[in-house]
């Protein structure tokens, strides 16, 4: 006897994933902000739009690298692979006295959503969603930031999720003058194979440098840092992926220096 079981599938409606409005004392402050957002995007368009001219008629004293972090997990492979490049960064400063500064950004603890295509940064360098991307804005508009390196775990062969929102958000300063034109631009993979799409990885995020009419910049041998986080003796035993990590923080300090003069 062959039994046939029907299933029914039911279609009420479709998924709308776009934000819905906010309610109540939610919707006045999101109200309040975006009427004072505007002004300060306004000041910070100005500004740096006053700085990208001058930047090439006198020399920094600082120059900023910021590493971003973009896995969901916090203290993992991701970070310190990130933390050795800018050890690197920092000790070939120290060395060649030039005067290079690094910051970390980790992109874990921050709910960063992705681009609603709102449009608001066509009016200044601002965003509409108010979420953890907010305070990284005036940190990558800082006009001594010379140089952006991303490490992203390999999800699925390519970004996190996390890091593709991030990347996104960008756009702001594209939309504004270019703002990160002629900034250094260097990129971390850390997968859980030996081989599990780093390089895919490096390549795709560095499109959206290349978007941003950034400089890219590899480990001086290949694309960048390629890492394996499920090295059989932990993450901080893979001396090769630590190798193109550290070698990718002494060539964004080396072509920072030269760029300078
Ligand atoms: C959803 C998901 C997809 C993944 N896809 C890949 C992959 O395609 N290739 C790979 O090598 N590792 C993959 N991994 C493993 C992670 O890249 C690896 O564990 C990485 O070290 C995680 O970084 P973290 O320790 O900083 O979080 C994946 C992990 C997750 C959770």
């Amino acid at each position: 006897m062959v039994t046939v079981m029907v299933f029914r599938v039911k279609v009420s409606g479709v998924i709308d994933f776009a934000p819905q409005p906010l309610q109540g004392r939610q919707g006045k402050v999101k109200s309040l902000l975006s009427i004072t957002r505007p002004f300060a995007g306004i000041f910070l368009s100005f500004f740096m739009s006053y700085e990208s001219r001058t930047t090439n008629t006198r020399k920094r004293s600082v120059m900023k690298i910021i590493g971003v972090a973009a896995s969901p997990r916090t203290n993992k492979s991701t970070r310190f692979l990130l933390e050795q490049c800018l050890d690197a960064i920092k000790n070939a400063s120290e060395a060649s006295k030039n005067g290079i500064e690094v910051e970390l950004i980790d992109l874990a603890p921050l709910e960063i959503q992705g681009c609603i295509a709102c449009d608001a940064c066509k009016k200044g360098v601002l965003c509409s969603q108010d979420d953890g991307f907010q305070e990284i804005i005036p940190k990558l508009a800082d006009p001594e930031v010379v140089g952006i390196i991303m490490a992203t775990p390999v999800y699925m062969g390519c970004m996190t999720s996390r890091a593709k929102a991030f990347i996104d958000r960008t756009v702001l300063f594209r939309r504004n003058g270019f703002l990160f034109k002629n900034k250094l631009g260097g990129v971390i993979a850390v997968g859980g194979s030996r081989n599990g799409g780093q390089e895919l990885t490096v390549q795709a995020v560095h499109a959206a440098m290349m978007i941003h009419d950034m400089i890219i910049v590899g480990d001086g041998d290949h694309f960048g840092g390629a890492a394996w986080g499920n090295h059989p003796d932990g993450y901080e035993a893979d001396t090769t992926g630590i190798a193109t990590a550290r070698n990718l923080g002494i060539r964004m300090g080396e072509v920072a220096a030269t760029l300078r003069g």
